[in-house]
């Protein structure tokens, strides 16, 4: 699909769908609004009228136009009242109802007329890039036919957007991104694997010029990474620690770590997931891994002024003879110790010498992101990712880049009274607490392995996958967590 911004404006444009944003009051049609509708013999004004559009947020109507008309199609897409200033994302999923409703109706050639947000045409043109882009993308890879409907849209004119191309080109280096954080979460176990993903960190080293470095097992044991280790041992596949870092070409102004929990498969240990349990969907628990490769991917395009580590510890979790016993102690890379009172609670120890790594490159600041806990999509839901810190400054960073992506968090509270309920008789602490406050307790265990550098920690188990479209998100993998790392670096 190739976006063209243009100057030209929906009464001079032609080609296959025509899809004009309204807001709830110009749905009376005045003005240039009431040329079109002259232009095309008073469709609109019908097409409004039979299909009771009112210009609301996440409406859209579609009709034909007459025959020798320079456009053959006719879409209206509701963006709400005007008033309500509404966000940005508004227009993602406009771009993406528009897309949608061109491909169904077979059509080639998209133009896309939307007011511009905010007195911003470039931020106007990479939300509707963005919709479109991430709305139309389809996984076919596991199907040996495909169900894929429609015909795919090969251009989508942005009108009134002329000099937008920079930003256009942005929005799909981070669609990229994105994309590739689906792939490598809808991706079943048997595939993605911590072979496989170390495999596509060395391709995404080559193609967008970071540095790579694997840590081995044997290198993981040098370090005394005892908590991830502990996890990987029941695995029949080696560990992969990947550490990938882009490097501006001048002095960088920040230098920052992402690290993300990289789970090819969780089945609980022998602390095992049980019916209900959602265990046949813990692929997904790569899924701040994949983000965190996702973010290098689009990065390593933009190329900003700031040093990126992208860190993950990747392992499975599984069972044999070789399996973490429950109860086992473990001993971290920072020198504490750990009795696993519930294997099953294994990203947190992952994590634990994840982190250690990053704040040892001496970063100014750390951020993971985690299928963590089951307990963070009880609190915020399958579509709000929690977020833990200690730093107001860095957690307002996040919110706002997360406001710019279009991606929802919530700051939850890193309370100091709750640890208390993680103390072992036996070692410095156990990996579970009680059941109450499970986001939080796994938030203050990660706490404990970061000593001095702002840090904050994304629990996003919710939002990293969808059963149904919602938005530009189709059915599967969401691509969570890449477009507020990528808004958060820049
Ligand atoms: N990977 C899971 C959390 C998860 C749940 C991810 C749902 C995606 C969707 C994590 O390793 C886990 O098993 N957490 C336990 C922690 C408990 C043992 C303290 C949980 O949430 O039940
Ligand atoms: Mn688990
Ligand atoms: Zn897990």
């Amino acid at each position: 699909m190739e976006f063209q911004p243009t100057e030209l404006g929906y009464l001079d444009w032609s080609g296959d769908a025509l899809a004009i944003g309204l807001f709830e009051e110009d749905v009376e049609l005045a003005g240039s609004l009431a040329q079109l509708d002259e232009k095309l013999a008073g469709t609109l004004k019908e097409l409004i009228s039979e299909t009771d559009f009112k210009g609301k947020e996440g409406s859209s109507a579609v009709t034909r136009v007459g025959a020798g008309s320079p456009i053959r199609k006719i879409a209206v897409i509701g963006l709400g009242k005007s008033e309500n200033n509404p966000k940005l994302d508004t227009w993602r999923r406009a771009a993406a109802a528009a897309a949608r409703l061109a491909k169904k109706q077979k059509c080639k050639t998209l133009g896309i007329s939307f007011p511009v947000w905010n007195d911003a045409p470039d931020a106007t043109a990479g939300a509707v890039v963005e919709g479109a882009e991430l709305a139309l993308y389809q996984d076919n890879r596991f199907k040996s036919e495909s169900d894929d409907r429609g015909l795919p849209v090969q251009r989508v004119d942005l009108l009134g957007l002329a000099g937008t191309d920079a930003a256009v080109a942005r929005a799909q280096q981070i669609v990229s991104g994105v994309i590739l954080a689906r792939q490598l979460v809808a991706a079943p176990a048997n595939v993605v694997t911590p072979v496989s993903m170390a495999e596509t960190a060395q391709s995404l080293a080559a193609e967008c010029g970071l540095q790579l470095e694997i840590l081995e097992l044997e290198d993981c044991e040098k370090l005394g990474m005892g908590a991830f280790l502990g996890v990987a041992k029941a695995s029949d596949l080696p560990p992969k620690f990947i550490h990938l870092t882009y490097k501006p070409e001048g002095t960088p102004v920040r230098r920052v770590a992402i690290v993300g929990k990289g789970l090819t498969f969780d089945s609980g240990g022998l602390n095992i997931k049980v019916a209900g349990g959602s265990i046949e969907m813990m692929k997904v628990d790569m899924a701040g891994a994949a983000a965190t490769l996702g973010a290098a991917k689009a990065i390593g395009q933009l190329k900003p002024d700031v040093e990126v580590h992208f860190i993950s510890a990747v392992t499975e979790n599984m069972i044999s003879g070789r399996a973490l016993h429950p109860g086992d102690i473990l001993t971290a890379s920072n020198g504490k110790t750990i009795e696993v009172n519930n294997t099953d609670a294994e990203g947190r120890l992952t994590l634990a010498d994840a982190l250690v790594f990053a704040e040892k490159l001496g970063v100014d600041a750390i951020v993971d992101l985690a299928t963590l806990t089951g307990a963070c999509v009880i609190a915020l839901g399958d579509d709000i990712a929690g977020l833990w810190s200690p730093s107001d400054t860095l957690a307002a960073e996040l919110s706002a880049a997360a406001e710019k992506a279009g991606e929802k968090l919530w700051r939850m509270p890193l309370e100091e009274k709750y640890f208390e309920g993680m103390k072992s008789v036996v070692a410095d602490m156990k990996n579970t607490g009680p059941r109450p406050g499970g986001s939080i307790t796994a938030a203050m265990f990660l706490k404990q392995f970061v000593k001095q550098t702002p840090w904050a920690h994304l629990d996003i188990a919710g939002p990293v996958w969808t059963d149904k479209e919602n938005g530009y998100n189709s059915a599967g993998a969401t691509g969570y967590g890449v477009r507020t790392l990528v808004h958060w670096v820049l």
